[in-house]
């Protein structure tokens, strides 16, 4: 079936990042539709030579050794440049000219990729429908909108209902590019698909949760959007309650979009809104200590570039088991990583020593950027009388498969064009998700939460987050993933 991809905002940075390295990867393997056809539309002046040639050189950039020359060459005339504004309606008078010339009678199914600022998702979607570009009568039409999608329950419901003004919610797809990891997906697989963990996948056996996305970078030339926006916003909104809610989920009666994301859903309504009284006690907040120095950066920010938050999902499953999501910049390492934490054995015949206390059987779900899974159980060291260690079985998917895993993109952007919403948030997730949010964030800002901690860059945070865990009796799993 011919595609057609129109990108909005395609000279910014997402584009030759992203998007035209996964196209790219995705026609080198064979995988991208016939006739696909990529219309890139923004303000800056280019000729179709011009655009593809500078995406040339960031694809070769981006795919690194994967580029072949011959294979970008009978890609490229499948790139085209329109310039145009989103705030002229004549210009959308013109891209539906330029797109139904290009496309020939037979026509193709559309995806209108909004890759632009957050300000102009309203403007695009009024444009295309104002143009009448959105009706599905051969073909079908597809809107994608990247994040941040709102900044709060209040915006992101107004978002929706501008969306929905001139989109059905079945010719939506909004990104949260986590989904389109393998080991994000995987997650179900290893759940659904094998019958060992689910009897023991519930508050009887598992006494927390941990999911941390830890970045080594910091906001860098980013300051004055990341100012704004802060580790809350940025990265628990999103992709950390995705990674509650695919590991806390019950399991759809199908693999089907909207079976999957109505189990989403039970989860987000499941989770416990945080009283005001309990943001101080609950959450953590901290700033590494050379933020304020970034380009963009106010000197005074109070922005947090760390942060934790506890959470409770009250349904059967879960009741009484905590899920702590954790997140910063500057950390000492890149790992994304769900713990699963069980409860210790019930009688313990063996002496396990002064320092493991805590040590009891984990399940370490490695979601980057060392992809595997690890099982953590007490062994008996060889020729030592009774001494018990705590070993781990061990996955990393790059040995087993010996592949490289793909760009979260390649996946996404397959499946609009498949029409499969499975990886993509329903309008309800997503406001349902900021109103977990919005209330830590308005106590943070407000003053009722805890004080900002700031923390040296190449640990784990500020110290008090460490002393925090303690006091409840948990430990974080702090290991740096080793990458082979
Ligand atoms: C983005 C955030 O959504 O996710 C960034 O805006 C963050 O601040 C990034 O660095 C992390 O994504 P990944 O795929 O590198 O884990």
């Amino acid at each position: 079936m011919a595609q057609t991809i129109v990108i909005f905002g395609a000279s910014g940075d997402l584009t030759s990042r992203k998007l035209i390295p996964a196209l790219y990867e995705l026609y080198r393997k064979g995988r991208l539709p016939e006739a696909t056809r990529i219309v890139g539309f923004s303000r800056t002046p280019f000729s179709d030579d011009a655009w593809r040639e500078q995406l040339r050189q960031s694809t070769v950039r981006f795919v690194g050794a994967d580029f072949r020359p011959d294979v970008w060459d009978t890609f490229a005339p499948s790139i085209r440049y329109h310039p145009g504004d989103i705030g002229r309606r004549e210009d959308f008078e013109s891209l539906k000219s330029y797109l139904a010339a290009w496309e020939g009678e037979g026509g193709a199914a559309r995806v209108y990729y909004l890759s632009t600022a957050p300000k102009f998702y309203e403007p695009a979607i009024a444009q295309l429908g104002a143009a009448d570009m959105v009706v599905e009568k051969q073909h079908a039409r597809r809107v994608v909108i990247e994040k941040p999608f709102g900044v709060d329950l209040e915006t992101a419901g107004r978002l929706n209902a501008h969306v929905h003004t001139v989109f059905d919610e079945s010719q939506v797809y909004r990104i949260d590019h986590y989904l389109g990891k393998e080991t994000v997906q995987n997650v179900l697989v290893l759940r659904f698909a094998n019958g060992i963990f689910e009897p023991i996948w519930n508050r009887n056996y598992v006494e927390h949760v941990q999911i941390t996305a830890a970045e080594e970078t910091v906001v860098g030339r980013r300051g004055a959007y990341y100012d704004d926006v802060g580790i809350l916003r940025d990265m628990f909104q999103n992709h950390l309650l995705q990674l509650l809610t695919l590991t806390a989920m019950d399991p759809p009666a199908r693999y089907e979009a909207e079976a999957i994301r109505d189990e989403k859903v039970k989860v987000l309504r499941a989770v416990r809104h945080m009283a005001r009284g309990d943001v101080a006690s609950h959450t953590i907040r901290g700033q590494y200590r050379k933020y304020r120095d970034e380009p963009g950066v106010p000197a005074e920010s109070e922005t947090a570039t760390f942060g934790v938050v506890k959470l409770h999902v009250d349904n059967w499953r879960w009741q009484g088991v905590p899920f702590f999501l954790r997140s910063g910049k500057a950390m000492s390492c890149q790992t994304t990583q769900v713990v699963i934490q069980f409860r210790r054995a019930p009688h313990m015949l063996f002496d396990l020593g002064p320092d493991s206390g805590h040590e009891a059987n984990r399940l370490v779900l490695q979601v980057q950027p060392a992809e595997g899974i690890q099982l953590h159980f007490h062994t008996k060291v060889p020729d030592e009388g009774m001494k018990l260690r705590l070993t781990d079985l061990s996955l990393r998917f790059k040995e087993k498969f010996r592949s490289t895993m793909p760009e979260a993109y390649q996946r996404l952007l397959l499946d609009v064009m498949q029409g499969d919403a499975s990886l993509f948030s329903r309008a309800d997730e997503v406001e349902l998700a900021w109103g977990i949010i919005d209330p830590i964030q308005q106590a943070w800002q407000d003053g009722d939460g805890p004080p900002l901690s700031l923390y040296e860059a190449g640990g784990w945070g500020p110290p008090n987050a460490t002393e925090w865990m303690e006091r409840q009796n948990h430990n974080w799993f702090d290991v740096c993933p080793v990458l082979k």
